[in-house]
């Protein structure tokens, strides 16, 4: 049985593991990741006194294209069969779309997209496992994590961002090397930070705007805030 290390639980990495499932189902799985839980840039944060209130940290809701919507519209219709997607219902103030794009929000948080391709995977996923070096050998990949867990597997499929990607050990600096392409167009990549606060409030605050959401333009720091439990749709 072929062995597959994903690397990331993420939305990348869990959508590329449910489709490695559905391709061959003879294939062992594992998925690690660095944090605590799965989600990556999609993660959820709960309430530390009331665990059913939560909030979305990273990514906010979900934009199908118009220009995607042939190619990608059985990954739409699949979570929206499986409760995970609801259309966006409320105003966000001065988001951008084109006419005959749609938006989506996740009733349950938006890492549930990720916990729901993770589940469809049947991985093994462990959490608190970074990546550290991968090293080639007799056709199989060794892999070492910062805490000294090892494993061996046939495949290794990398969906952490690109600056991580630049840190890892072993043989990696040299496979980056080996095609000069490649590795400028990876050093070409631009990133920017973006820290997230959450706030919860009290059962029964009233917070009276007319948006969900609004886009923050004449703002220093604040770019984007959303009412959450609004945002989804639901009144409480
Ligand atoms: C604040 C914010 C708002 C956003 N809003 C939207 C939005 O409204 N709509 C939208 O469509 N998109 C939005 N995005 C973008 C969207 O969230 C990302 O494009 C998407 O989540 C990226 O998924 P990914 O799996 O490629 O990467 P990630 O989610 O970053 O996953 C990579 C994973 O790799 C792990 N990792 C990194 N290094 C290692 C290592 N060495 N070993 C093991 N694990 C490692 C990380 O912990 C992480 O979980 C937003 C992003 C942010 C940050
Ligand atoms: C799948 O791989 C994991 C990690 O290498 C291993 O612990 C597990 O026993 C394997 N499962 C099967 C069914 O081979
Ligand atoms: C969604 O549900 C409908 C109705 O049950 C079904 O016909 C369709 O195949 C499902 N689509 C996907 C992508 O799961
Ligand atoms: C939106 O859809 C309509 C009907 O299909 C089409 O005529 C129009 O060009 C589309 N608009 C954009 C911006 O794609």
């Amino acid at each position: 049985m072929s062995r597959v290390l994903v690397v990331g639980c993420g939305c990348t990495g869990a959508l590329i593991a449910a489709l490695l499932r559905r391709n061959k189902k003879l294939i062992n799985i594992t998925m690690w990741d660095k944090s605590k839980g799965a989600g990556g840039r999609m993660s959820t944060s709960r309430s530390p006194q009331d665990n059913s209130c939560t909030a979305d940290l990273g990514c906010q809701y979900i934009t199908q294209h118009s220009s995607y919507l042939n190619k990608h519209s059985s990954y739409y219709e699949e979570l929206k069969n499986a409760s995970i997607l609801v259309p966006l219902n409320t105003e966000i103030e001065y988001a951008k779309n084109n006419e005959n794009d749609t938006n989506y929000v996740t009733p349950a948080g938006v890492s549930s997209i990720v916990k729901y391709y993770i589940k469809e995977s049947q991985c093994c996923s462990s959490y608190q496992m970074q990546l550290d070096s991968i090293v080639k050998k007799e056709g199989s990949w060794m892999v070492k994590a910062i805490d000294g867990s090892e494993g061996v597997f046939d495949s290794v499929v990398l969906t952490i961002p690109v600056p991580q990607l630049f840190l890892l050990q072993g043989d990696m600096p040299s496979i980056l090397s080996a095609s000069s392409q490649v590795k400028s167009n990876l050093e070409e990549v631009d990133y920017s930070s973006r820290y997230a606060l959450g706030l919860f409030f009290d059962k029964g605050v009233k917070l009276d705007e007319p948006w969900s959401g609004k886009y923050v333009n004449d703002h220093p720091i604040f770019r984007f805030i959303a009412i959450d439990n609004k945002k989804r749709g639901q009144v409480e």
